[in-house]
């Protein structure tokens, strides 16, 4: 195994790892390590079926089974297809995922640990890769706080809710998602969780809240409240703690959602063409059933 770090405040390329067969104990706790240290991992050159996609990924924790339950591998409901592909008219994927900044699951009682993409079509324009995904890094973001706020929101928590993506989605990005049914909302009430998150991993704090779903400090007044979480969401977005994947296909994605945040880069026009399997894991292997 080949570790080539990107230059830039996360990711990292590992060569040299077959990700279609079980990782030896110690390979696993090293690309664990990897994941803590780096934020986002590439995998090169791979060829997995879904089978193998999902048995890569859950070493890593417990999968997720998206709610939506559409857009899964027959069979196999924790793989899910992320594509803006049609067959006979209608997509064969998830077309929208993820295109704002945000954090997977960060509206959810047992948070995301790890999502792992494997691109097996990915649109190109005059040599160069479309339908980045783009990340910052919220160890660093933690670190360079202010000192003051640190200890102002040191011990507090942030509320988080499902349906803030949902309808700035729909209301500032014209997607076609219909507004989420009272029975949904029910289904997914906000949740909250601490804003700094000692990160199982590395032991350092990381900032744990994104534009995505984050509504309130519930500590705060509500002026306040406002006022932070629009600092946080300027102080975490800074170019100096963004990376950004060039995806080739076969690459497999592997990313922590806790020690970062991420957008997908809607670049591409309908015509070119985005193929990603996707397994979600949870935080359950570090935090146990409880929430963190
Ligand atoms: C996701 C997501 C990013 C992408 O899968 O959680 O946000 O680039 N996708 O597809
Ligand atoms: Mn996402």
């Amino acid at each position: 195994m080949e570790v080539v770090e990107s230059g830039y405040s996360l990711g990292a390329r590992v060569e040299g790892l077959d990700l279609s067969r079980p990782l030896p104990p110690a390979t696993f706790r090293a690309v664990e390590q990897l994941l803590g240290r780096h934020g986002v991992l590439s995998f090169p050159r791979q060829t997995l079926t879904p089978a193998q996609l999902k048995a890569y990924a859950q070493q890593f924790g417990t999968l997720e089974v998206n709610v939506a339950n559409n857009y899964q591998e027959p069979g196999l409901p924790e793989v899910m297809i992320l594509s803006n592909k049609l067959q006979d008219g209608k997509p064969i994927g998830l077309a929208d995922a993820g295109q704002d900044w945000h954090t997977d699951m960060s509206y959810s009682n047992m948070i995301a640990f790890a999502n792992i993409l494997y691109g097996i079509e990915i649109p190109f324009r005059d040599g160069e890769p479309l339908g980045c995904t783009e990340f910052c890094n919220m160890h660093a973001a933690y670190d360079e706080l202010p000192d003051s706020l640190k200890a102002r929101l040191d011990g507090m928590t942030v509320l988080h809710d499902f349906n803030k993506f949902w309808e700035r989605m729909r209301q500032e990005k014209g997607s076609t998602r219909p507004p989420l049914t009272e029975a949904q909302r029910r289904a997914k009430p906000p949740v909250s969780h601490p804003v700094f998150l000692t990160h199982p991993i590395t032991g350092r704090k990381v900032l744990y809240a994104n534009p995505g779903y984050s509504v309130r400090i519930n500590e705060l007044p509500p002026d306040e409240s406002e006022r932070t979480l629009e600092f946080l969401f300027r102080h975490q977005l800074q170019e100096k703690f963004r990376y950004r994947h060039r995806w080739s296909v076969g690459d497999v994605l592997m990313w922590d959602n806790m020690g970062t945040i991420h957008n997908a880069v809607a670049d591409y026009a309908p015509h070119e063409h985005r193929l990603i399997k996707r397994c979600q894991v949870m935080a359950d292997r570090y935090f146990g059933r409880a929430a963190p």
